[in-house]
């Protein structure tokens, strides 16, 4: 290859590299630190340091995806005392942004002087599709599909075996005809249960087999032949898309039962269920009361080992299912008790993927009391709801700087490597101040002269 890349300011010529994941991982840094860190041994310091010791976990990490380096730590805390449909539990968290944990842990302790919170599994069909083309008579498709569907379902029969044993498997081939929306576009949209596996690779292996089945079956069948016309698989995917797999969590009180942040029951909750109003009917604050929800779901959905990306945009996409992006949660006030509500998708897992394999993962479950899939979707979803109690609870009363800047104050801190006596000043003079970098810099110079 003769072709040169010119890197902006730097204008590093470099040569593509060729064979990067076949590298020992020392090989790889090396090319990387010399190719575009000068040489930098402070850069190779960094991602060593990250290392663990434990050189057959460091294995089983390197594993995990392709060309690692190096690991990224995220923090993974415990939001304690939740009480859920009558059981005490400590929700794991995995995330990057401070409040976070101390929201759901506080809002944990709020509703469990006031009876915890209830959820329940509405239903755990899970989807996938194969897409198909097809030119010719729409009636000729039809009928071959009807003829065939039997062959179609024998032929995952091996496929299926386990999975049916634990009471799962495919629960039926639909044929659905997509013309209207694009010429030609067919589909055989398939339901599974996969019980308490995420069952991703299971529908996938499913899905190819029976497109597999349909296109040779296809290649046999008189009226396609005759037409010289045959319906052409494009692909076969599971869908992200679960509506058919749907948990709701709960929480209720009487209203007088609800003052807090020197706010009275009455107006705290009316405020409330007004916020929620409005996330219903505007975009702009739905997708942020939502961001909230998910500051709560996949904290839990990392800690347990679960597919954040797949959640975020099965969940974003149930919240405009109705054709307009609203509220995931709902409130109310009904003779005299506030009634605050979550619904959503999840397919999750806790057996299988990661929750086998990561330590921290394996923990968590254990945590958890190695909850059924349906258990865990019910955590998730009190854990989604809470975020967004302790969000509306400090945004309709106090703001959410107020907390925030408690955590943002103490990460300035750390980060000007304080001294513990310098620490205690600060937090005092910072309840009345506004914390901005450089306020907080400066003060500690002041401090310091
Ligand atoms: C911040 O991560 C989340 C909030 O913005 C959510 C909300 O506004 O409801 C506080």
């Amino acid at each position: 290859l003769n072709t040169i890349f010119v890197f902006y300011k730097f204008q590093i010529m470099l040569q593509p590299v060729s064979g990067f994941s076949k590298k020992t991982k020392d090989e790889k840094i090396d090319w990387l630190v010399s190719s575009y860190l000068n040489d930098d041994s402070a850069s190779k310091k960094i991602l060593k340091q990250y290392w663990n010791h434990n050189e057959k976990l460091q294995k089983l990490h390197d594993g995990f995806i392709e060309n690692t380096i190096s690991n990224y730590y995220l923090p993974f805390a415990i939001a304690p005392n939740f009480l859920i449909n009558g059981a005490l539990l400590p929700i794991p968290m995995v995330i990057e942004e401070s409040s976070v944990v101390a929201a759901a842990s506080n809002t944990a302790k709020y509703w469990l002087e006031r009876g915890g919170f209830k959820a329940e599994v509405i239903s755990t069909t899970k989807n996938g599709q194969v897409h198909i083309n097809f030119y010719g008579d729409d009636v000729a498709i039809q009928t071959f599909f009807s003829e065939t569907k039997s062959t179609l379902i024998k032929s995952i029969s091996e496929i299926e075996k386990n999975m049916k044993k634990r009471g799962g498997g495919l629960l039926d081939i639909e044929f659905i005809n997509t013309t209207n929306a694009l010429e030609g576009y067919y589909q055989l949209h398939c339901t599974f249960k996969t019980n308490d596996a995420m069952g991703a690779n299971f529908i996938n292996t499913c899905l190819e087999e029976i497109a597999k089945t349909f296109e040779s079956s296809s290649k046999l069948y008189a009226d396609f032949i005759s037409e010289n016309e045959f319906p052409e698989v494009v692909m076969s995917i599971l869908s992200n898309y679960v509506p058919e797999c749907l948990v709701r969590a709960q929480v209720s009180c009487p209203v007088e039962k609800m003052a807090t942040n020197g706010m009275d029951g009455k107006t705290f909750t009316t405020k409330f269920v007004r916020a929620i109003e409005i996330a219903k009917v505007e975009k702009r604050r739905a997708v942020t009361h939502n961001k909230g929800i998910m500051n709560g779901i996949d904290a839990v959905i990392l800690a347990t080992g679960n597919d954040f990306r797949s959640v975020e945009a099965g969940i974003h996409a149930y919240a405009s299912k109705d054709g307009n992006y609203t509220s995931l949660t709902d409130a109310k006030i009904e003779q005299g008790n506030f009634i605050f509500s979550i619904e959503i998708p999840l397919a999750i897992g806790t057996i299988g993927g990661l929750t086998a394999l990561h330590p921290l993962v394996k923990f968590g479950l254990s945590l958890l009391q190695n909850p059924s899939a349906k258990k865990l979707m019910e955590i998730v979803a009190v854990a989604g709801l809470a975020q967004n109690f302790a969000a509306l609870r400090s945004l309709v009363t106090t703001g959410i700087q107020k907390g925030h800047m408690k955590m943002h104050l103490a990460n300035i801190l750390n980060y000007l490597e304080v001294t513990q006596a310098e620490r205690e000043q600060a937090v005092v003079y910072f309840k009345d101040h506004a914390v901005t970098h450089s306020s907080v810099a400066n003060f500690i110079k002041q401090l310091r002269k």
